[in-house]
């Protein structure tokens, strides 16, 4: 009786294992689709599933297989971005007519040209090489929208409007951070 018993629970134990195996190795496979890059580099970045989603929604993403493309792709996503999020607070700033709000939206103006003259800046650095510089004019980037989140956050505490915005510039600057960082010698 017991044989039986645990030959049956043996199988189903192996069943389980072959359950557990068959959706990862499915999913595996969906990932080599893409070229295992993406994947790869996202793992070093602060949000790998934003990192992953935000690469492949540039469609150059799929023929790309080396650091410095995807360097660029990034880069180019962070400044669209951040122009897309500068052009918002300005129609903002003309909108509103509480003064404070008002001022805050003004220090966000500030820090998105910042942000922009940074992410700019990359382009001179990349032609030479220069990936700590490229490291560092991200992560400076990425400083401007939590500046920008900041400006709200003084007394008196307003809800920022922006916290998405401001939260897809650091997360996209934080990937051409993570990229850079892997390609200085
Ligand atoms: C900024 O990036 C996020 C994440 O990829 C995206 O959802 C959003 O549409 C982008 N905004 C602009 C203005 O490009």
């Amino acid at each position: 009786m017991a044989f039986p018993y645990s030959s049956s629970s043996l199988l189903i134990s192996l069943l389980h294992v072959l359950l557990f195996i068959d959706p990862s190795f499915a999913r595996t496979n969906t990932d080599t689709l893409g070229g295992t890059l993406v994947p790869e580099v996202c793992q070093s970045t602060p949000n790998p599933g934003f990192c992953v989603s935000a690469l492949n929604s540039d469609p150059r993403t799929i023929d790309i297989n080396d650091l410095d493309a995807l360097l660029e792709v990034s880069l180019d996503l962070a400044s669209s971005n951040a122009t897309g999020a500068s052009n918002k607070i300005r129609s903002l700033v003309l909108k509103t007519r509480d003064p404070v709000l008002k001022a805050r939206l003004e220090v966000c103006v500030n820090e998105y040209d910042g942000a922009l003259e940074g992410i700019e800046e990359t382009n001179e650095f990349l032609k030479s090489g220069d990936y700590d510089s490229v490291n560092l004019a991200a992560l400076g980037a990425a400083n401007h929208a939590d500046s920008c989140e900041g400006a709200f956050k003084q007394s008196p505490v307003y809800q920022s409007p922006l916290s998405t915005d401001n939260l897809n510039l650091k997360l996209l600057c934080d990937i051409a951070a993570a990229i850079a960082k892997m390609l200085e010698a």
